[in-house]
């Protein structure tokens, strides 16, 4: 089997304000160091890392007392240039939205406003011709049915349990149309049997990789980009013919966020789907 990397376009939202001062999630200790410019280093790292491989990276401009905004995957959903903006379960991090929505905006594509919290592409993953969408922290269950109608895709509703991973992209990662990893664990068993029936040959990672947010991954078919740390899982995935790059994002992972929290994918339209 051929594994094809298909070129990606990304927005990514540099890490100038980052700090850890508030707790929306059990990773964060406001009371514990942050090295705020080992922060921008590793950041900088991960995005050299995917202009290297050929991607396209956009930059939002990142807004003063907003230190979650790094994390671009939570600033919408974007699919056939169809671009669904977010609502915050938590206040903290409300202002996010509408910097994120007047990029969207800005960049051309069609706008979809949320009538309920939902988190982005933390909670939507395309997986295929299935938009897989978590639940159980934060993205609200009632916005699945609006996801369904906005793009049009199947959507599949994932109950998330366990509060360390509280978005769907901590707990499963797509690797390309056919094929995911994920934590059994962090699932409800009605969403295990799902997952089972829809991904057979799917990539079951330990809770050891999950910890290390290896979950939180990468792909572009062919090269996955995953947290240094998880190396079981890199191990997997190798084995399956993938090509792993590890960035050490140590800084961010104390706000609970790794690669794919930082990145959010803009699909153009149905031939870049
Ligand atoms: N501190 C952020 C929060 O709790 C981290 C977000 C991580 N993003 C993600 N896509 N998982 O909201």
């Amino acid at each position: 089997m051929t594994m094809d990397a298909i070129r990606q376009r990304f927005l990514m939202c540099r890490p100038t304000y980052f700090a850890v001062d508030y707790a929306i999630n059990p990773w964060m200790d406001p009371t514990a160091p942050v090295d705020a410019d080992l922060a921008i280093r590793q950041w900088e790292q991960l995005r050299r890392t995917y202009l290297d491989l050929g991607h396209e990276v956009d930059l939002i401009e990142p807004v003063a007392g907003l230190p979650d905004m790094v994390f671009a995957a939570n600033g919408g959903t974007v699919i056939d240039g169809r671009a669904m903006a977010v609502q915050f379960r938590d206040p903290q991090r409300a202002d996010e939205a509408p910097a994120y929505r007047a990029w969207f905006e800005g960049a051309g594509f069609e706008m979809y406003d949320p009538k309920h919290v939902n988190e982005g592409e933390g909670d939507v993953l395309l997986a295929g011709d299935h938009l897989l969408a978590g639940t159980g922290f934060r993205t609200a269950h009632a916005s699945h049915a609006q996801l369904q109608e906005i793009f049009g895709y199947p959507v599949i509703t994932m109950q998330l349990v366990d509060p360390r991973f509280y978005h769907l992209d901590t707990a499963l990662t797509v690797l390309d149309e056919r094929t995911v990893a994920y934590l059994p664990e962090a699932f409800s068993p009605g969403s295990r049997a799902v997952l089972r029936r829809l991904f057979p040959d799917a990539i079951h990672a330990t809770m050891a990789d999950a910890e290390v947010l290896g979950l939180n991954a990468v792909s572009d078919g062919r090269h996955v980009v995953l947290p240094a740390q998880a190396t079981d899982l890199a191990a997997k995935l190798r084995d399956r013919g993938y090509e792993t790059i590890g960035i050490d994002l140590s800084e961010l992972r104390k706000a609970g966020g790794g690669p794919k929290c930082c990145t959010l994918r803009l699909r153009q339209g149905k031939a870049s789907k």
